[in-house]
């Protein structure tokens, strides 16, 4: 077993885990959020998203957001943008990183941007051309990798398959995604396996929802592949909008006191990070979902 010894951790709750609350959430505090979550020691954070506002209202505040923040030397910002539109609108805001989000699974791209994997990377193919042309780093989000809330099961052949083509357009980075948290390890292991065989593993990450408690488990297996870079959200916030009953990203919390308790270093202070996610619980007046959060938080008040 050859476990890395840092892990870097991608902070997707700002914008994977606010997309899919009902109720808006103000740009003010999606700000403090990420003012919180960078003082915690969170080097990436995925911002918020150039998409739809008809699609994704949560995200329609995208630019105020991306101005309000206060940007730290040696943290990067990351944001999505499906389309060459969205990708104009970011670029306004600077952004370090952008993603395009494609899927393995024909049902769900069409259900989550409108179109077939064949035309998705039609489209990102300008994105990622302008992106590049402009120095900004480009990620490749593989949903639906471990399986599909319309089609079910997914091969690992069909991982392999959009991973080729993301690389065809010069995606320099991949997320192997389990949008609705249903795979186990084995298929983990496979989703990557099959990313492999196109990417390097320095440029692949692992993007887990934990809607079946099987996000842990998941990154523990890829860790023992050395998969060193993961997508998770604090207080394990999240869930997409068109992939229904899909729960968030794995808690952050969580997955730093795996790591910590490893003797794999992240550069987070897990104590401030607890702060990050009780101060989001609060603002929407429902417990974390982070396990570890909320043990820390009782022996706290003990
Ligand atoms: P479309 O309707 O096919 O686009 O949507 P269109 O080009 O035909 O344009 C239709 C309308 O949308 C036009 O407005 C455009 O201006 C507007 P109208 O003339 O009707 O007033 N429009 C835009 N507005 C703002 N920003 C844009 C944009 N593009 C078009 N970028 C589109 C295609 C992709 C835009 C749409 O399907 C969409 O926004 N989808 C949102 C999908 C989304 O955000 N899903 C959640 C994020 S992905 C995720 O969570 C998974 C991930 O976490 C990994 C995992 O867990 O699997 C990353
Ligand atoms: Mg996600």
């Amino acid at each position: 077993m050859s476990l890395p010894s840092f892990v870097k951790l991608v902070d997707v709750g700002p914008r994977d885990g606010l997309q899919n609350e009902k109720l808006p959430v103000p740009a003010a505090v999606k700000i403090e959020l990420v003012q919180r979550l960078q003082q915690a020691g969170l080097k990436e954070i995925e911002v918020t998203s150039f998409v739809s506002p008809k699609w994704v209202p949560q995200m329609a505040d995208n630019a105020q957001v991306m101005a309000g923040i206060e940007r730290q030397p040696g943290v990067r910002y990351s944001v999505l943008t499906p389309n060459l539109q969205g990708f104009e609108a970011a670029l306004k805001s600077k952004p370090d990183e952008i993603v395009v989000f494609g899927a393995a699974s024909e049902a769900f791209s069409q259900r989550n941007i409108n179109c077939s994997v064949q035309e998705s990377m039609e489209r990102f193919a300008p994105v990622v051309a302008a992106a590049r042309a402009a120095g900004i780093y480009v990620r490749g989000a593989i949903s639906c990798a471990l399986g599909c809330p319309y089609e079910g099961e997914v091969a690992p052949s069909q991982v392999e398959r959009v991973a080729r083509l993301m690389k065809d357009i010069g995606v320099q980075h991949i997320g192997v995604a389990d949008t609705i948290g249903v795979g186990t390890p084995l298929k983990a292991q496979r989703a990557i396996e099959a990313a492999l065989k196109v990417y390097e593993l320095k440029d692949l990450s692992g993007h887990f929802h934990d809607t079946y408690g099987q996000a842990l488990a998941n990154t523990l297996i890829a860790l023992q592949m050395g998969v060193w870079q993961f997508d998770t959200s604090v207080a394990g916030l999240g869930g997409c909008p068109y992939a229904k009953g899909a729960t968030g990203n794995v808690a952050s919390e969580d997955v730093v006191y795996l790591l910590h308790g490893m003797g794999i270093a992240t550069g987070i202070d897990l104590d401030r990070l607890i702060d990050a996610g009780q101060f989001i619980s609060d603002f929407l007046q429902r417990p974390s979902l982070s396990r570890v959060g909320k043990a820390l938080l009782a022996r706290r008040s003990a």
